[in-house]
């Protein structure tokens, strides 16, 4: 097979077929916390991998629906979610066509992953005015930590990018942090509300 045809649900099943079947997986703290004080409605979590925070979100109560384009991980993580008895609606979709049912989420969330191109306008659509989104992934000061398996810049945040993919929402927080074990930019935003 040709290396350069590969599609991301190839690459990413290919990933998830070699892994262990988790049975416990820990959510993001940075997502608990900020979760913590909102209350429960609907979220939707994009690249959502194995699930763990869709399946955290599902326990308190939010009624989730969680994206990727790795039927193999979402096999995984519907597993993993019925093992520690959590309700997820799992869609297997690639981001590049995903369409998100319209102004509907209270709660957007995305970790460890970045496509600048079609992410913000899916994001702006999929949140309800008032509605939050939650966004961790990797910065360029990541490529160059000894432990990091990352090499493709092209998926690492330069210096303040974040905020400036979503013009449309408002910034509540924003931070670029070197953690025990990745550098990672966080942001905390809200689609204004109709009478903002
Ligand atoms: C680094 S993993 C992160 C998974 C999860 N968010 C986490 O933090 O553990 C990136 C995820 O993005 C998914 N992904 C890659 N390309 C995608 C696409 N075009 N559409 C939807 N999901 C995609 C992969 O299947 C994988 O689960």
């Amino acid at each position: 097979m040709n290396v350069l045809s590969i599609t991301d649900r190839e690459r990413w099943d290919a990933k998830y077929a070699a892994r262990f079947r988790p049975t416990q997986l820990a959510p993001d703290e940075w997502l608990m916390a900020e979760v913590a004080p909102l209350p429960c409605g609907r979220a939707l979590e994009l690249a959502c991998g194995l699930g763990h925070n869709s399946i955290w979100l599902a326990r308190q109560g939010w009624k989730v629906d969680a994206v990727d384009v790795s039927p193999i991980g979402l096999s995984l993580a519907a597993e993993l979610a019925s093992a520690n008895g959590a309700a997820v609606n799992w869609i297997a979709a690639d981001l590049d066509q995903f369409v998100p049912h319209i102004e509907t989420y209270d709660l957007v969330c995305v970790f460890r992953f970045l496509d600048r191109v079609r992410l913000p306008a899916i994001i702006e659509q999929a949140l309800r005015p008032g509605g939050r989104l939650l966004y961790e992934t990797f910065t360029t000061a990541n490529l160059a930590r000894p432990e990091s398996h990352m090499t493709n810049s092209d998926f690492a945040l330069t210096a303040n990018e974040l905020p400036r993919l979503f013009p449309n929402l408002r910034t509540i927080s924003y931070a670029e942090c070197d953690l025990a074990d990745r550098s990672v930019a966080r942001f905390v935003a809200e689609r204004p509300a109709l009478d903002d």
